[in-house]
């Protein structure tokens, strides 16, 4: 990659093509204490108000720097570094990391062990890297009072508040009294898909478990719905295209949302998927397209609960799961109340959080 002149022109050379750089482009990212604010980086300028004219008068280029005498008078060094990350036309940190696919057989999963200050550490960027790469993290020994798991999340980014509070408590007792409290296993599903935009990423807490069951399961969404793709095309593809309402009601909330059980980014590469078989409703469609529809919702229900892919492992005290919900399924298998307690606490946070967090100490540590 290389940043040319040639008579008062920027061209930019990637060795296949060369291509002009627009001279309003350069002239928007002017820097200097006029221009731009040192701390912020953000511009001290409008540049909707300038005029659509801008020509370069004179320029000059070494290692370092573009030295632009532009039109409408006013002189900037631009770093051509900094050009040159602009290139790319989309998120280089975070799409950079590669997701991997993942079954029953994924062995030695690496857990990370809190400790102070742990949210400006090394530790912490490996941590969000390897979160980005399988959809899920365990994190050891965080502390279990005075509901830490919001802090933690907050010391992330920022909780994600829905109707249900900050936070809310799985617990099971003994002597139930209620049916959030029941021991039944959970099949794997995504949390909230009737939210707009779905939560995008789980923390649970285990506070307390003294039962030998209850495990917690995974499934990744991702390695399912590709391999979906690869054997069943057409009920891949059925699944990414039609849209069904998920709906939840409670005494003063009626939410709703549309959206396919498989969404794809515009390039059809993976994007989330929801799958909760208990609030889903498909639209009446014709009946040639609800048999494929239902054929392929029920193929990849097989799928997710399916053993091939799941695994099943125990929290114990103070670990906290952090599961990306519009990459993974997660359940639970069923219990003995009679053993004793079990108690996790869970919330949300969106991508933001760990997307905002993940660069900063890229920066920080300059990796
Ligand atoms: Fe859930």
């Amino acid at each position: 990659m290389k940043i040319e002149l040639n008579q008062n022109k920027v061209y930019f050379n990637s060795g296949k093509e060369k291509r002009e750089i627009h001279p309003f482009w350069l002239r928007e990212r002017v820097n200097g204490e006029k221009f731009l604010d040192k701390g912020t980086q953000q511009r001290l300028f409008d540049p909707t108000f300038l005029n659509n004219d801008i020509s370069i008068d004179k320029a000059n280029i070494n290692e370092k720097y573009l030295e632009i005498d532009f039109n409408d008078g006013v002189n900037s060094k631009l770093d051509i570094d900094k050009i040159a990350v602009e290139f790319a036309s989309e998120d280089t940190v975070i799409k950079s990391i590669p997701k991997l696919k993942w079954d029953s057989s994924l062995e030695n999963i690496k857990n990370f062990e809190y400790k102070e200050n742990f949210f400006e550490t090394k530790e912490m960027y490996d941590l969000l890297l390897s979160f980005y790469k399988y959809g899920f993290i365990i994190i050891k020994n965080i502390p279990t009072s005075e509901n830490f798991i919001v802090k933690f999340a907050n010391s992330i980014g920022s909780v994600r508040r829905t109707n249900f509070g900050e936070y809310f408590n799985v617990i099971s007792k003994p002597d139930p009294n209620d049916l959030a409290y029941t021991s039944l296993s959970l099949a794997p599903h995504t949390d909230n898909p009737y939210r707009n935009p779905v939560p995008c990423i789980q923390l649970l807490h285990c506070i307390e478990s003294n039962v030998s069951g209850g495990l917690s399961t995974l499934v990744d969404g991702f390695t399912v719905t590709e391999e979906l793709k690869k054997n069943y095309f057409d009920l891949y593809k059925i699944l990414t295209e039609v849209k069904v309402k998920f709906k939840f009601i409670d005494k003063d909330v009626v939410l709703e949302s549309w959206a396919p059980l498989i969404e794809l980014n515009e390039d059809k590469s993976f994007k989330q998927v929801r799958f909760s078989p208990r609030l889903d409703y498909v639209p009446i469609l014709e009946k040639d397209k609800l048999d494929l529809y239902y054929k392929a919702r029920k193929k990849l229900s097989e799928m997710y609960n399916s053993d091939k892919y799941r695994i099943e492992f125990k929290l114990f005290n103070k670990d906290l799961m952090m599961m990306d919900n519009h990459r993974l399924l997660h359940g639970r298998t069923s219990y003995e109340t009679k053993e004793g307690n079990r108690f996790l606490q869970g919330c949300y946070i969106d991508y933001d959080s760990t997307e905002g967090k993940l660069r900063h100490l890229k920066r920080k540590f300059n990796l």
